[in-house]
């Protein structure tokens, strides 16, 4: 069985795209240390590949998170992993593969809030802005999607095709 997949964004878009919001991100934070939180699976690529365009002392942090609950609803978030730091009193940088409805990041940093960080701000490769259900500000937003189903640059589609240097579409 196999899936039928347009691509929606290169490789060479997506590595131009990072390399500009790793500047973006040099920037605003001048100098300071930045502890920087790779959601894990899906943001592993754009993870290895922005950090490496920050120029900054950073710090990696890697969580995971996990939904319990019935079937179609999305259901109770928890971390099935996270953080192995405090990160009270740091610049915090989540880094998001794709924010679709908002609740995984709506959950993540209300959570990451009450633990009292200098600063926390959130990049997303990806945003479905219009299918937000929850306000959510996506600091650094790198590419708008309107809808379809994507895939690769680390995004699965049952746990297939992460490993994609480009961005497709599932069509059927
Ligand atoms: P949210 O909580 O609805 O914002 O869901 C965001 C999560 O759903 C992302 O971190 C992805 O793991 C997954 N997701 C949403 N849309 C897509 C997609 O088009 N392709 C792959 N994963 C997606
Ligand atoms: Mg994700």
């Amino acid at each position: 069985m196999s899936d039928t997949m347009v691509e929606v964004i290169s490789a060479e878009e997506i590595q131009r795209r990072v390399q500009q919001l790793g500047k973006d991100i040099t920037e605003l934070y001048q100098g300071e240390p930045l502890t920087v939180v790779c959601v894990l699976k899906g943001a592993f690529l754009f993870f290895a590949d922005l950090v490496r365009s920050i120029d900054l002392p950073l710090e990696l942090e890697f969580v995971r998170l996990a939904s319990y609950g019935n079937g179609t609803d999305s259901g109770q978030l928890v971390f099935s992993k996270d953080l192995e730091t405090s990160i009270q009193g740091k610049n915090v940088l989540i880094v998001e593969d794709i924010v679709d409805s908002g609740r995984s990041m709506d959950f993540l940093i209300r959570t990451f809030a009450e633990r009292r960080p200098k600063s926390l701000r959130l990049v997303a490769l990806v945003d479905k802005s219009e299918r937000r259900e929850v306000e959510l500000t996506v600091d650094f937003p790198g590419f708008p999607l309107k809808k379809g189903f994507i895939v690769g640059y680390g995004m699965d589609y049952a746990e297939r095709y992460r490993e994609l240097s480009g961005i497709f579409e599932i069509v059927d």
